[in-house]
């Protein structure tokens, strides 16, 4: 393989927690690459690290041992403003409790990260109108998040992560909240995103038949990363 069909490169990557003097090991010595426009899927049992992992792979928190290289580059040896721009320039991220901002628009919240990375007013709102059509609602732009039901809410997100064509889309339980009708329709939306542009996305879900779906299924247990 190419070295840069490799997007993602994870060495040696360990994670403790101290807790009043106590020390839990939550990811005890993980390696793993990611190659560009692949879908993987994470899945483990609820206390596993599966957040925590993700955290660390979208650079929002620091590995306690490891290495975390993105296109060759060492995350945690750049510093803060450039971590900074580096993530909101080439990572999109999903939660399972969306964290839209309530008080403003769909269409305001997509354009938020644009507005954040230094795009002007205008094109910060053209691209988001790009977005918002492609996740079906260019009739929605106006609602602000507590007008739109659950699943609109979590494709407003996925518009928001995605405004600035982030290289990765990470997503942790993206579809946690949602009905099973509902989240195959979010599922159906990611494989559109990513036959249209390649996207990579790493999905944390507890849903099997929709991670069986991606191209790997990784499961984190013990503290390290195995095959599903
Ligand atoms: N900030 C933190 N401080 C202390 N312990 C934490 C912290 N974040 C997570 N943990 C612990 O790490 C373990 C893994 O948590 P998490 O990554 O949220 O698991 P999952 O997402 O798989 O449910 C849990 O035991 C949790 O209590
Ligand atoms: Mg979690």
């Amino acid at each position: 393989m190419a070295q840069s069909d490799v997007l993602v490169e994870i060495q040696g990557l360990e994670k403790e927690f101290r807790v009043n003097g106590t020390v839990v090991q939550v990811l005890r010595g993980l390696d793993f690459s990611i190659t560009r426009a692949e879908r993987v899927a994470v899945v483990g049992e609820s206390g596993s690290g599966k957040t925590t992992l993700m955290h660390i792979l979208g650079t929002l928190d620091k590995p306690s041992r490891g290495k975390c290289l993105f296109a060759g580059t060492d995350m945690f040896a750049l510093k803060a403003a450039q971590l900074d721009a580096f993530r909101n320039r080439h990572m999109g991220f999903v939660f399972q409790f969306h964290q839209l901002l309530g008080e403003f628009s769909a269409l305001e919240n997509i354009m938020l990260p644009a507005l954040i990375g230094g795009s002007r007013r205008a094109q910060a709102k053209a691209q988001a109108q790009v977005l918002l059509e492609q996740v079906g609602l260019a009739h929605r732009g106006a609602h602000k998040p507590g007008q739109l039901s659950g699943g609109e809410q979590q494709r407003v997100a996925i518009a928001r992560a995605l405004v600035l064509r982030p290289q990765i889309l990470i997503a942790d339980e993206p579809t946690g909240n949602l009905d099973s009708v509902t989240s195959a329709g979010i599922y159906a939306l990611l494989e559109d995103l990513h036959a249209e542009y390649g996207l990579t996305m790493v999905v944390v879900t507890h849903n099997m038949d929709l991670a069986a779906r991606m191209d790997r299924v990784l499961q984190l247990q013990d503290g390290v990363l195995t095959p599903a």
